[in-house]
Formats: structure tokens, C-alpha cells, sequence
């Protein structure tokens, strides 16, 4: 039996939604718990399938993982075990973030290689270059990533790429080595900062938070600690692009709105009424959309994340809209599903190209990732008739309550159990 989203289109979404923490900074800060011995807690995560997963990787490190709701608790070892789980690793793409803090706890860390997915190829030369910096012997073999260092030693570290991972990987490996590390060039995301304000509750000594330039200086332990996730600007954002693709209006609350000011400002170009409060705003479209371009970038450009978002808004828009994804070379590959619903978008390598419609129409569609999945179901919203989207576990794993939350803001969306189709 598969499960698909039954998507009806012409609502205008009214009303408000409360968003909770966000996925890419819960996974990372789930990890950084290895880094001391005891127990760490977790508030505000969101209910999402990643979440379970990752507590699985952890669990096969040797810590006590407790799942309670928007709590998880985190009860790491005196040494934690320096081999993940295949299994659990390759069902959880972000897992590899357990890299940095196993070599910092234990020295040594073999874990495999998390490969590819629908975005991507998505190599990880930049974590193994920067652990070797620190000190780490670090190769790739038989399907892993094994690291082994007898002394980490702070380094002067360069990114040829703002990454996220290897930024994260990198930081979690510093704050345990001995002297001072310099990151630069490292990625500049909320969630980063989520991560650095934790491992300073933590006794971290991080200069530079939020900056292209991350300074470490190390120190011998670290101490468990409690932190709040920071609220999930991706899923914010999703709901912002919702309201002003269905001509409602939308609060969301549960966001630092800082996080997505260039969101904001696209939609105002785009005709839409935008207000903004400490942690929540308000997006309000009358009228159809018209037309603007994007370019995906690192923080605090564009999110890569949004790209979906973005190519669903302009498939409605008045006018004609240009797409050029920079972060991941395969993210354009859902085009062909919105192709399905109506869309009048083509694409050559990095640019996408999307005259708008007034109207979509309704298709069965697969989602081939989290973001393109939503994507989608935005679409649906405005086609005429209803549509199926099919392989929404890739939604799940991002997205908490998804179908519930559209529904309570006016959207006719119903998850259904049947056969699956193809
Ligand atoms: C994180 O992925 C997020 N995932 C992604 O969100 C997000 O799209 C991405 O950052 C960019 O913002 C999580 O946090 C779990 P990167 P990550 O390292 O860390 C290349 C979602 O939908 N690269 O910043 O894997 C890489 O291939 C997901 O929630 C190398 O070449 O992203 C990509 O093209 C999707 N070598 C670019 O850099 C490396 O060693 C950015 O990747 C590392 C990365």
C-alpha cells in the first residue's frame, strides 16, 4: 500500500500557522550531543521522520535517545562507539554530521559514505580535507569515510564552498582540538548559529558566529547541555509561498523573520503585502502573482531549499520568470513534474525558465525529494482539479503535520492509503 496526497485546487489559504524547530538544525545539534559525556535536551524538534532516524545512528554509537514529543534527550557515553550503523546512515543522508564529533570524542570515526540523492551528487572532499587539516588522517574507503587522527591540532581552514556539512563537521571537530581554528569561507546559515550558541552552552569557545569567518579555540571537555531549536525558516518560507501562490493570507508564527528577509522581499516583488512581528509574519497576495526571478545562494542569498517553492509560485505568475540554481547541480529535476500539472517551464542546466499560467491543471505527480514534494502540492493548490502527489514519505521526513496544517488554513488536502499507481 503507498500513501499520496490528495490535492484540491482553487482554496485561497486564510489563517495562521505555528511552525516548530527546524529539521537541518535538530539533526546537527542531535549530533553535537556526542561531544560530552551525559545527558543533552532537546526542546522544540519537530515531528518529522528524520528525527527517529537519527536517534537510530545515535543509538548505534552507544547513547540513550529518548524521543518524547517536540523533546529528545540524548544521554551520551564516556566513549561513545566510533563506527555508525550502515543501515541507519544510509537511510539518513544527514547522519554524516556524526563525522566531526566522533574524531573530536574518540579520535576515530568510520562512516559510511551517506552517496548521492535526487539533488545531487553531493561529495564530501571538503569535510575530509578539513579534518586532515586538523590533523586526521582521512580516507575513503570500502563505501566509508574513515578518519583517524592521534591528535587534533587547530588549523587554518579555507572552503572552496560555503558548505553547510563540512562547516558543521569541521566546527563539532575544532572545539576538542588543541590550539586555534580558523574556518573560512564557512557557511553562514541560522542553523549554523543554532549549532555555535549551543556548543558554547556547551563550554565552546567560538568566535564569529554567523560570519564567513568561524575562530575556535579549542578546549579538553565539554558539558551537556539544554537548548531550544530554532524555529524552521524552510518550512516558513514554504507557507509563505503558499499564501501568496493561492491569492490568501497567511501568519506564521514560530519564525524569526530575519531568517527569511530576501524571501520576503521576492514575494513583495511579486505584489504581495508582507508584516513582520519578533517571531511570526504575516504574507497577504491579492491578486495574481506577478513575475520575478531568482537565483539560489549560500545564506544569506536565496535558500536552494525554496528553488521548488520559487519554479511554483512562477508556474502561476503573471509574466515570465527566470530560475538559476547555484548550490546543487540536479535540483531542477522536478521541473518535469510540474510539467504534468500545466507548467510552462523549461530548463538548461543551471536556469530554469517559467511562463506563468493562469491556471494549472490537475495531474497525478511523484515527489522525488522533501522540497520538490511541497512544491507540488502548493502547485495542486492551484490547478483546477484534483491532484495526486505520490511518494510524500519524502515530505514527511521535512515537514511536521503538513497535510493537517494546510487543511486548518483552508486547503482541501487529504492524505490517502491505496494501491500505488506505478
Ligand atoms: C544542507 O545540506 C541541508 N541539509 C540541505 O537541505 C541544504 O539544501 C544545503 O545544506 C544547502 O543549504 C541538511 O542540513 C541536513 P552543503 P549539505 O554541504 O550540508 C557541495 C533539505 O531539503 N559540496 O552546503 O549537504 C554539495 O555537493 C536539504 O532540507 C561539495 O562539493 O549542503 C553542494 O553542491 C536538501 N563537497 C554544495 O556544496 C563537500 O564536501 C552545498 O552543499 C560538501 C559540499
Amino acid at each position: 500500500m503507498a500513501e499520496h496526497f490528495r490535492v484540491g485546487g482553487g482554496a485561497r489559504l486564510a489563517g495562521e500557522v505555528q511552525v516548530v524547530g527546524a529539521k537541518n538544525s535538530v539533526l546537527k545539534l542531535m549530533a553535537a550531543a556526542l561531544l560530552a559525556e551525559g545527558t543533552t535536551t532537546l526542546t522544540n524538534c519537530p515531528e518529522i521522520l528524520d528525527v527517529p532516524l537519527m536517534a537510530d545512528v545515535l543509538r548505534s554509537l552507544g547513547c540513550t535517545v529518548c524521543v518524547e514529543g517536540s523533546t529528545v534527550t540524548i544521554t551520551a557515553p564516556s566513549q561513545p562507539c566510533e563506527r555508525a550503523d550502515y543501515r541507519s546512515v544510509s537511510r539518513l543522508r544527514a547522519s554524516v554530521c556524526v563525522l566531526g564529533p566522533l574524531v573530536a570524542r574518540c579520535r576515530r570515526a568510520v562512516v559510511p559514505l551517506p552517496g548521492g540523492d535526487a539533488i545531487g551528487s553531493r561529495p564530501l572532499d571538503m569535510h575530509a580535507n578539513g579534518l586532515r587539516k586538523l590533523g586526521a588522517r582521512t580516507e575513503i574507503n570500502h563505501g566509508r569515510v574513515v578518519a583517524d587522527a592521534e591528535d587534533l591540532r587547530g588549523a587554518q581552514i579555507w572552503l572552496d564552498f560555503p558548505s553547510v556539512g563540512a562547516t558543521e563537521n569541521i566546527l563539532m571537530a575544532a572545539v576538542l582540538a588543541e590550539g586555534t581554528t580558523v574556518i573560512d569561507n564557512a557557511a553562514r546559515e541560522p542553523e549554523i548559529v543554532d549549532l555555535c550558541t549551543m556548543l558554547q552552552q556547551m563550554g565552546a569557545k567560538i568566535e564569529g558566529s554567523g560570519s564567513s569567518t568561524l575562530t575556535v579555540h579549542g578546549v579538553s571537555s565539554l558539558q551537556p547541555t539544554e537548548h531550544r531549536v530554532i524555529g524552521d525558516r524552510i518550512v516558513g518560507a514554504t507557507w509563505a509561498f503558499a499564501a501568496a501562490m493561492t491569492q490568501g493570507e497567511v501568519t506564521v508564527r514560530g519564525v524569526n523573520p530575519h531568517h527569511i528577509d530576501l524571501v520576503l522581499d521576492k514575494l513583495r516583488a511579486a505584489g504581495a503585502d508582507t508584516r513582520t512581528d519578533t517571531d511570526s509574519f504575516t504574507v497577504a497576495m491579492d491578486g495574481r502573482p506577478a513575475a520575478v526571478d531568482f537565483v539560489t545562494l549560500p545564506y544569506p542569498g536565496f535558500a536552494t531549499d525554496l528553488q521548488p517553492m520559487a519554479i511554483a509560485l512562477s508556474a502561476v505568475a503573471d509574466g515570465t520568470s527566470m530560475i538559476t540554481e547555484n548550490v546543487f547541480e540536479a535540483r531542477f529535476r522536478f521541473v518535469d513534474e510540474m510539467v504534468r500539472l500545466g507548467a510552462d517551464a523549461r530548463t538548461d542546466g543551471h536556469h530554469a525558465v517559467v511562463r506563468g499560467v493562469s491556471r494549472l491543471s490537475s495531474a497525478p505527480v511523484w515527489a522525488s525529494d522533501i522540497r520538490a514534494g511541497a512544491g507540488l502540492v502548493l502547485a495542486g493548490l492551484c490547478a483546477e482539479g484534483t491532484s495526486e502527489v505520490w511518494d510524500v514519505e519524502h515530505i514527511d521526513r521535512g515537514y511536521p503535520r503538513f497535510v493537517e496544517n494546510l487543511r486548518a488554513m483552508g486547503a482541501e488536502v487529504s492524505r490517502v492509503t491505496t494501491d500505488p499507481v506505478r
